[in-house]
């Protein structure tokens, strides 16, 4: 029985939506992307919505549209995948990395608040497998802080008055803690639609922003009206607007960035919206199963549902205890011999060449170092039928 890692969860709903986007006469950005963007606004209860072709892209014109970039510091995770970084890299920022809490997969908030520095413009927490960072008012507790260290440099800067805290929620679109939905957290909140994602457009992503940010006085349309700026070349109107009869002029407000999400991404996205709620429940079933059956295992598994999370339930990483990584690879491999397709989440960033070209050393992360060591993902994905869980169970239990 082949078990692939994370296939995209397709159905007849979604070709049909794509088939009509094409026929529609409009394929890039247009209504479907404006209705998406007003459908993920409403279901994260934030003002506004902005799609883009990622959440790498969202991640980093969250940064622009803040006026984060060249001479200020950006504090993230080490223990993430590329993109919460890479982001901070893109608008010219230094990146500063942090190690994660003993035993978690969690940035720790007190090395947090040692990075900090007078250049510290943003942090950036990760929503890792669909679970909310559990240390969110903390680090806005550290933002309230060191205020006295923070020294805007536009009026957004000093609207917001301090450190802004960015949530990157590529795992985490609807999960919820303490009754909130992820979105509503964060001062700023990117979500992911990569093909791997519980809720696809093949490529995209979702930037919203919370109270936090409106209620301080920054302005949502402004806003929105930068965001569109940037992802699509600094062009004063987007492409259906200048089609209309007589409306072809335009001015090029600055050379700006290509990154607007289409009409048919949208199509995609606007259907699995409509589907998300029995995604969610299948995926919630399915980490069931696993628990019940790894309980015994001498594994460690994440809690994606208590009296204070529901979980998006995005990945399903299990601990190896005692294992090391090479014996985990030897899992990895048996697993592949047997069809099943397994994964890692993640090698820590200073393991990889572009971070330690950077100056950052794993030795200084010996937390992540350690998190890593032993993990393993295993296949979690609406697409799953009941005998492939039982044979990923069994096959995972023999190869353990
Ligand atoms: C934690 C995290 N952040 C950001 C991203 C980037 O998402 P995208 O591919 O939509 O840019 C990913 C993608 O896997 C991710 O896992």
């Amino acid at each position: 029985m082949k078990v692939p890692f994370s296939p995209p969860d397709i159905t007849e709903e979604e070709i049909n939506e794509v088939a009509e986007a094409l026929r529609s006469g409009w394929i890039t950005t247009g209504p479907r992307t404006k209705e998406f963007e007003r459908q993920i606004a409403e279901y994260c209860g934030t003002e506004k919505a902005v799609c883009l072709n990622s959440a790498t892209a969202c991640l980093e014109q969250s940064l622009r549209v803040m006026g984060i970039g060249a001479g200020d510091e950006v504090i993230t995770t080490a223990y993430t995948y590329t993109a919460t970084c890479s982001c901070i890299c893109h608008v010219g920022a230094t990146p500063v990395l942090v190690d994660t809490l003993p035993g978690t997969f969690e940035m720790d908030p007190q090395q947090v608040r040692n990075a900090v520095t007078e250049k510290t413009k943003a942090i950036i927490c990760v929503d890792l497998a669909g679970i909310i960072y559990s240390k969110y008012d903390e680090i806005f507790q550290i933002a309230e802080e060191k205020k006295v260290l923070f020294h805007p440099s536009n009026e957004r800067q000093q609207a917001l008055g301090r450190i802004m805290v960015m949530s990157d929620a590529a795992h985490a679109f609807g999960a919820k803690q303490n009754g909130k939905i992820c979105g509503q957290i964060a001062d700023f909140t990117c979500f992911s639609f990569h093909a791997v994602k519980n809720l696809t457009t093949a490529e995209g992503g979702a930037a919203v922003w919370s109270k936090t940010v409106t209620e301080s006085g920054i302005d949502s349309e402004k806003l929105y009206r930068d965001y569109m700026l940037l992802s699509l070349h600094g062009q004063s109107k987007d492409a259906l607007a200048k089609t209309q009869a007589g409306a072809w002029e335009y001015d090029i407000t600055d050379p700006y960035y290509k990154c607007n999400m289409t009409d048919i991404m949208a199509a995609i996205g606007l259907v699995q919206l409509k589907r998300y709620p029995e995604i969610l429940e299948k995926r919630r079933k399915i980490i069931g199963k696993y628990d019940w059956a790894l309980k015994d295992l001498p594994v460690e598994v994440l809690t994606h549902y208590d009296g204070q999370n529901i979980s998006s339930g995005h990945l399903y990483m299990v601990r190896l205890t005692g294992k090391t990584r090479e014996e985990c690879n030897a899992v990895i491999e048996r697993l592949a011999k047997k069809d099943i397709a397994s994964n890692v989440h993640y090698k820590p960033l200073p393991l990889l060449t572009a971070y330690k070209n950077r100056g950052f050393d794993i030795q200084n992360y010996p937390n992540a170092y350690r998190q890593f060591a032993n993990e393993i993902t295993l296949p979690l994905h609406t697409c799953l039928s009941n005998e492939q869980i039982e044979y990923v169970i069994k096959e995972f239990k023999d190869a353990l």
